[in-house]
C-alpha cells in the first residue's frame, strides 16, 4: 500500500487534514424554532462540546433522519436513447476493451446524487457497447446483474461457460458470483442495458470482486440457438428433478422476448373476453420468476415488462425503493411526481422512492409492433421487501 512522508502508525494516511490540525465534521446549530431548546450562551457552549467529542443530538436532526414519509434523494430524470447511442458509438470508436476498464458500460447519473454513477439510491443502469469481434474479459463479483436488449443481436454473453445469445427483448440475469464475459460475433456494434445493485452494495460494504481468464475459449465463442441453461430450465412449469431446491438466482440464464410478448397479448386478450388477468384497465404485466422457487430472479432485484394498450392510462403509485423504466416500444407520456415527458423506443427513465407514476400510452401500429406502449422495467423491491420496508399507494 503507498503511504506518504506524512503517514505514521498513530495516523492513518486517509485521515482528513482538517481533523489532524483539530478541528471536527460535526456541527450543530443552534437554531431559534418552537421545538427547539432556548438559543443562550451555556447551550452554544455545549454544542461546542458536542462537536469537540464528536457527538450530534437528536433534537437537531430528527426531521431530516426520521421524515413522516420517504423523501428520495434521487430526483426522477429522462435519459432519451437515441442520445445514449450516439455517445456510446463514439466510446467505441475511442475507447478499448479490457482488462482493468474490463466492459464499455457508461451509466446513468441520477441529477441529484452528486455525479455518482448511481441511476437511484440502489441502482445501476448503464448502456454497454460491444464493437464488432470484440470480447468483453471474464470476471465475476457479488454484484447481482441482467442485461436487457432493446435493440440488435449477435453478442453472446458467457456466464459460467454457457454461451447465451442476446437478441431484441431477451432479459438475461446473472446472479452475484458468477464467472461472465462477452462476445460480439456480429459484424456491427450492438448496444444493450446493463442493471446492477451496485449502489446498494458499495453501501453495504460486503461486496468481492475476481478477475477470470483473459480470453474466452473457442468451444465459448460457438453461437448455439439456445444455451444449455435454456435447455435445462427453459420449459414452462417444468423443473429438472435433477434439480430440485431453491437457488437465490435464477439459473436459467435468458427469458426469451417470443415468451414474454405472448404472455402479455393474452393478458390482454383475456381482458377484452371479459375474464381476469391484467393488472388494472388495459395494463398487462409480467415478472420475471425464478424456476427455482417463484420469486424474483435476483435476490435484490425484481424485474418485469409491462404493456399497456393504447389510450390507457396507468396509476398513479407509488412505492418504496426506486425503479428504472426503460421503453421497448411504443410512445407515451410518463408522469413522475413533479416531471412529465413524453417517451419512445428505448428511452430511459427513474422513479425515485415515493414518488407517484403514471403513464399513458399514445403507442400506433407506426411505432410498435405490439400497437402498445411496452416498458421493461427493473427495481430493488425484493430488498425492502425482505426488510419489512415495501410500501405501496395507489391512491
Ligand atoms: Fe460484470
Amino acid at each position: 500500500m503507498a503511504t506518504t512522508s506524512r503517514s505514521t502508525a498513530s495516523q492513518p494516511v486517509d485521515e482528513p487534514l482538517d481533523q489532524a490540525v483539530g478541528s471536527t465534521p460535526v456541527h450543530v446549530k443552534a437554531v431559534d424554532a418552537p421545538d427547539q431548546p432556548a438559543v443562550t450562551p451555556e447551550l452554544e457552549d455545549l454544542y461546542r462540546g458536542f462537536e469537540k467529542e464528536l457527538l450530534v443530538p437528536l433534537w437537531t436532526e430528527i426531521g431530516d433522519l426520521m421524515p413522516p414519509y420517504p423523501r428520495s434523494k434521487a430526483q426522477p430524470h429522462l435519459w432519451e436513447w437515441q442520445t445514449l447511442v450516439e455517445l456510446a458509438d463514439r466510446a467505441g470508436h475511442l475507447v478499448p476493451v479490457g482488462r482493468g476498464g474490463e466492459r464499455r458500460a457508461i451509466a446513468l447519473a441520477n441529477p441529484s446524487l452528486g455525479g455518482k454513477p448511481y441511476a437511484s439510491p440502489t441502482l445501476w443502469a448503464a448502456i454497454q457497447y460491444l464493437m464488432p469481434g470484440e470480447d468483453a474479459p471474464e470476471h465475476r463479483h457479488t454484484q447481482n446483474a441482467f442485461r436487457f436488449v432493446v435493440e440488435g443481436e449477435g453478442v453472446w454473453t458467457v456466464v459460467g461457460r454457457d454461451p447465451v445469445p442476446m437478441s431484441r427483448g431477451d432479459f438475461l440475469p446473472q446472479a452475484g458470483w458468477n464467472w461472465h464475459a462477452h462476445h460480439n460475433a456480429a459484424n456491427k456494434p450492438m448496444a444493450w442495458i446493463d442493471g446492477l445493485d451496485i449502489p446498494f452494495q458499495y453501501t453495504s460494504e460486503a461486496q468481492f470482486f475476481e478477475f477470470g481468464r483473459d480470453e474466452i475459449s473457442d468451444a465459448e465463442r460457438v453461437t448455439p440457438d439456445r444455451s444449455r441453461s435454456q435447455r435445462l430450465w427453459g420449459h414452462p412449469g417444468l423443473s429438472p428433478v435433477s434439480q430440485i431446491g431453491s437457488t437465490p438466482g435464477s439459473p436459467l440464464l435468458a427469458y426469451r422476448w417470443e415468451d414474454t410478448d405472448r404472455a402479455l397479448t393474452d393478458q390482454l386478450e383475456l381482458e377484452a373476453e371479459g375474464y381476469a388477468g391484467t393488472l388494472e384497465p388495459g395494463h398487462a404485466a409480467v415478472r420475471f420468476t425464478n424456476p427455482t422457487n417463484g420469486r424474483d430472479v435476483l435476490p435484490t432485484i425484481r424485474t418485469e415488462f409491462h404493456r399497456v394498450r393504447s389510450g390507457a392510462e396507468t396509476g398513479p403509485v407509488r412505492e418504496t425503493g426506486s425503479s428504472v423504466y426503460q421503453v421497448f416500444d411504443g410512445a407515451g407520456r410518463v408522469t413522475v411526481g413533479d416531471f412529465s415527458w413524453s417517451v419512445t423506443r428505448g428511452d430511459l427513465f427513474v422513479v425515485p422512492s415515493w414518488q407517484p407514476l403514471s403513464i399513458r400510452s399514445e403507442a400506433s401500429a407506426s411505432d410498435s409492433d405490439s400497437g402498445a406502449l411496452d416498458l421493461f422495467r427493473f427495481s430493488d423491491s425484493p430488498i425492502f421487501e425482505a426488510l419489512n420496508l415495501a410500501r405501496t399507494q395507489t391512491h
